[in-house]
């Protein structure tokens, strides 16, 4: 049975490919999907993959996720740092998640270690590039399907 997923993006990962490629590498968000739907046919998920530079879209589209999403994979940029909105609507709709960073924020500043949505997350991948929204729908088909 193929199981939907809505794969989040997040503010600014629209200019992925020229954006401070040192940091994020040089794929496009479209090559990056690409790539996951891939891995996604592989693993028989089919993913809804979205992004968006505003907040409160986010968060109408995580509220609305549980018809029919049974998972979503969310890398949602700076609003990992700030959202309260963004971690209550995950609680909310109560799917399990798991967040996605390109970058190893860990090894960046200071203000990116914390994120409101990592306590909530089944898992967090960062530093692996567009790879870790693979590892994330790996991760998606090891847990629904035991
Ligand atoms: C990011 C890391 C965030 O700190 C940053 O604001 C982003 C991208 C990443 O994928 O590495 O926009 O989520």
């Amino acid at each position: 049975m193929v199981i939907p997923v809505l794969v989040l993006n997040g503010p600014n990962l629209n200019l992925l490919g020229t954006r401070e490629p040192a940091i994020y590498g040089s794929l496009t968000l479209a090559e990056i999907e690409r790539l996951a739907r891939q891995r996604a046919q592989a693993l028989d998920l089919a993913p809804d993959f979205r992004q968006s530079n505003h907040e409160g879209e986010l968060v109408s589209w995580i509220q609305e996720a549980g018809r029919p999403a049974r998972a979503i994979v969310i890398n949602a940029g700076a609003y990992t740092h700030t959202s309260l909105a963004i971690a209550d609507a995950l609680k909310a709709v109560a799917l399990p998640y798991w967040e996605v960073h390109l970058s190893n924020i860990y090894r960046r500043e200071p203000f990116r270690h914390h994120s409101y949505l990592s306590a909530g997350a089944e898992g967090v991948i960062c530093g692996l590039g567009g790879l870790g929204y693979c590892a994330a729908l790996e991760a998606v088909a090891a847990k629904l399907r035991g």
